[in-house]
């Protein structure tokens, strides 16, 4: 069988948390998700505009005082909601995308899962795919109907393993056990398809790499799990005990809250809501909302796209001209909508006009945020929100102090602005259409905004 438990150290160890972080410009740990590759249950999937454990945990040790209710709206892959709920808070989530919300809550449950039953569905497993490729078994699943690419994503050898382990995950009878199965696929199945991140999701050949004739697929997977249950056993022991709670996430759009949060009742939210930077969260997951069957056509996608925090530049590009939302009342945000929509005006929706609707319904969606920061935060607790400032167009855009501004009109106190890290590495906006032109020497960066609910 393979091995990958791998020797795991405590997780409030203050030199290993000191090590990953800069330290240098604030009081946050490194931001960057990278960092989470060797941090057991945040290592499970990879994302790519995630933020790290360490900065989370740094987060709370400076705004908690005893247990209380910790809220991501954006929550990704679950980087807040699992690294909360250790520490022995509640954690409440919403996550629009399903295969995210997916992810996070199958993390939520690493100390639920019987891993002993984990362990012999793996032996199984190896032994079930043993078997299959020596008779030449016959799968009996079959790619899903609606996902079209255009290039093939599994070449043939590949996809017979990866329709093989689907076959034995289906008859898996623990849900856990069968949702563990079903993320190890999710987190590895790009690596052996013929397509890859660059940062969006494209063809190895277009990136000048072969097609991925065939790939221990098998050994890939029991691998993933294998290091699975033994984070499980590591959470199980680490995981503090000071408070029952049930953390959860909502599979819906944020804007919901007032369905789902009780007024007043989060101590601390920490986030990181999508960029202004048009990274495409739903194209970059196709792949795994389809083979997990959470789509079946491009009709789910709409449905996905329009809920999304400012939608996409595609959505948003064919409308009538957006205003902003009088009550953002900001002359230079009313400015730079403007200065947009008269970059290129011969090109119409691909020229400025697009992008002006696309940055107008994005600051509307800031003032929804901060509505709803309002909402579900208690008199005098804190929020973090992690943002990238954004070129559009050739115009550098403070994304971070205008969130701050639009949250004071919604009654928030602006705190601080704080920047862990100046320039941002390996960030989904290289090479995007955002960065369009120059901008006086304007950089990209990251920030951590600090309101207050008075
Ligand atoms: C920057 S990522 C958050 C990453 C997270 N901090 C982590 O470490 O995994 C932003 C997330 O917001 C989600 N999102 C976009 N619009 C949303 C909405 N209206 N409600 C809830 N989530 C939304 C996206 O699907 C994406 O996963």
């Amino acid at each position: 069988m393979a091995n990958r438990e791998t020797m795991l150290l405590p997780l409030d160890d203050p030199q290993s948390d000191a090590k990953a972080g800069n330290g240098a410009r604030s009081d946050f740990r490194d931001l960057a998700f990278s960092s989470n590759r060797g941090e057991p249950v945040h290592r499970w999937v990879p994302w790519i505009a995630g933020y790290s454990r360490q900065f989370v945990a740094s987060a709370i040790d400076m705004h908690m005082d005893g247990p209380g209710a910790v809220l991501d709206p954006f929550a990704g892959v679950g980087t807040t909601l699992v690294e909360a709920d250790r520490k022995g808070h509640e954690s409440v989530g919403f996550e629009i995308n399903p295969y995210a919300a997916f992810a996070a809550r199958t993390k939520l449950a690493a100390h639920l899962v019987d891993t002993e039953r984990l362990r012999d569905a793996i032996d199984a497993f190896e032994r079930f795919a043993e078997d299959a490729e020596r008779r030449g078994r016959e799968p009996r699943a079959t790619p899903p109907a609606g996902f079209s690419t255009r290039a093939a994503f599994y070449s043939p050898d590949v996809q017979w393993k990866v329709l093989t382990a689907h076959d034995f995950i289906a008859e898996l009878s623990d849900y856990l056990v069968a949702d563990f199965f079903r993320l190890a696929f999710a987190s590895t199945m790009v690596t052996y398809s013929n397509y890859s991140y660059e940062p969006s999701l494209g063809r190895k050949a277009t990136a000048g790499r072969p097609d991925v004739d065939d790939y221990p697929v098998f050994a890939e997977l029991a691998e993933k799990l294998t290091e699975m249950a033994a984070d499980a056993d590591f959470w199980k022991k680490n995981r503090s005990n000071r408070q029952e709670r049930r953390s959860k996430i909502y599979g819906v759009s944020f804007f919901e809250f007032y369905k789902e949060v009780e007024q007043g009742s989060v101590d601390l939210l920490i986030t990181s809501p999508p960029y202004l930077n048009n990274y495409h969260y739903n194209r970059n997951t196709r792949p795994h909302l389809y083979w997990l069957g959470f789509c079946n056509s491009p009709k789910d996608f709409k449905k996905l796209e329009q809920r999304n925090f400012g939608t996409y530049w595609q959505t948003a590009r064919d409308m009538d001209p957006v205003s902003l939302d009088p009550a953002i009342a900001n002359a230079e945000i009313n400015s730079l909508i403007y200065d947009l929509r008269a970059v290129n005006p011969e090109k119409r929706i691909y020229g400025g006009q697009g992008w002006a609707n696309y940055a107008a319904l994005y600051f509307n969606d800031c003032l929804r945020f901060a509505e709803g920061m309002k909402w579900c935060l208690r008199s005098g607790a804190t929020a973090l929100i992690v943002i990238g400032n954004s070129i559009l167009q050739g115009i550098p855009v403070p994304t971070d102090r205008f969130l701050a501004e639009i949250a004071e009109r919604a009654g928030m106190e602006a705190v601080d602005i704080h920047t862990p890290r100046d320039a941002r590495v390996g960030n989904s906006i290289v090479n995007s259409s955002v960065r369009v032109g120059k901008a006086n020497g304007s950089r990209l960066y990251e920030s951590v905004v600090e309101l207050r609910r008075p």
